[in-house]
């Protein structure tokens, strides 16, 4: 008999998923996002995402049903993000998959965003080796996870304040660049010198590693950088837009490489496992790809588009659950914005 086909929908921010999952196999990912709508504002407005959630979901869910060429019949289960996230666009799509669980007769599960971001790399590298570290980095989360048997997590630490996607987003506005500027530091990060300006690597000295070993900070970092620019424009001299931004991006991947690696083999941990929109960026990634290597351990980072936001994440996280044979959940299902992991 084949695995269970199950449909994940994703509506924690502002991009609306909806995929199809049959074991490992992803049979489609359809999302559709309401980004363009927030540029102008510069963040996400949670009540234009929720609207666009609401317009985007049905044609969404046939879009990903006539690709895959399956029907609402074929589905054997339905999956959902219940949190971390926005509550109203959370709700939208919790209302969507209890509808389609009740209408359909299938078990509904409801599935943590965070995991997700990780677990979706099953899709793409195979099922998880017994056990994994994951670092999930975002514009909404910083996290280092321990993961056993795909399912049973441990938050081994976080961002004590801004999520790594956030300080880039921050620092990008300082800086006069678009929303989001994550991607824009990235493109004139590549462009400058990572050694030009020395940024302080936030929970780093002696005294914080003590007691934040797998914690991150960035709040610093990114006050850093206003004072460092503020300074040469107070002087009257042109801010050298590259070098700052690569000199920052090297800060950022220097603390999350060094202290998840750290982490790696305090744990007796040979896989790592990088998600979430962050892991976009090309800094991190050529540097983990280095200091793995070196560290002996296996680096899994999905392609890009499994890094944001979409619904195969919830869908891979979904299929995981059924397949160990997890107690669905209850169709009163509540979301919660800051759903623990
Ligand atoms: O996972 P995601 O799509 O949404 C959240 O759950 O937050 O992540 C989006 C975040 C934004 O902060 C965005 O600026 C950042 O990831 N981001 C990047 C890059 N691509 C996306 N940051 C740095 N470099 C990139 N290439
Ligand atoms: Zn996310």
């Amino acid at each position: 008999m084949s695995e269970p086909l199950v449909l994940g929908i994703e509506t924690s921010c502002d991009e609306t998923g909806v995929a199809l999952v049959r074991g490992y196999d992803l049979l489609v990912d359809a999302v559709a996002s309401s980004v363009d709508e927030h540029a102008r504002f510069g963040g996400i407005i949670p009540e234009i995402a929720s609207r666009a959630h609401l317009e985007a979901m049905v044609p969404t869910i046939e879009r990903a049903l006539s690709t895959a060429g399956v029907t609402l019949a074929d589905v054997d289960a339905v999956a959902v993000t219940a949190g971390p996230g926005l509550v109203g666009p959370l709700t939208i799509g919790a209302a969507a998959a209890k509808a389609l669980a009740v209408g359909l007769g299938t078990p509904l599960y409801g599935v943590n965003h965070v995991i997700g971001h990780a677990v979706v790399d099953e899709l793409v590298d195979g099922p998880f080796p017994e056990r994994v570290l994951a670092l999930v980095v975002s514009g909404g989360h910083s996290s280092l996870l321990r993961i056993d048997d795909t399912v049973q997590v441990t938050e081994l630490g976080s961002t004590l304040d801004d999520a790594a996607g956030e300080a880039f987003d921050k620092v990008g506005r300082l800086l006069g660049l678009p929303y989001p500027g994550g991607p824009h530091i990235d493109r004139l990060a590549r462009e400058g010198d990572p050694e030009a300006i020395r940024f302080p690597r936030g929970l780093t000295a002696p005294k914080d590693q003590a007691k934040h070993a797998t914690d991150f900070s960035f709040s610093g970092l990114k006050t850093a950088v206003a004072r460092w620019v503020e300074a040469r424009q107070d002087a009257g001299e042109p801010v050298p837009l590259p070098d700052v931004a690569a000199s920052f991006a090297a800060a950022v991947a220097d603390v999350l490489t060094a202290k998840t690696i750290a982490a790696c083999r305090r744990e007796g941990v040979d896989t790592l496992v990088v998600g979430g929109g962050f892991s976009a960026n090309s800094q991190l990634r050529d540097m983990a790809a280095q200091r793995c290597a070196e560290a002996g351990i296996t680096l899994r980072i999905p392609p890009i588009r499994y890094c944001t936001d979409n619904g195969a994440m919830i869908a891979a996280l979904g299929a995981a659950v059924v397949r160990r044979g997890l107690p669905p959940s209850p169709l009163d299902l509540p979301v919660d914005s800051t759903m623990p992991l």
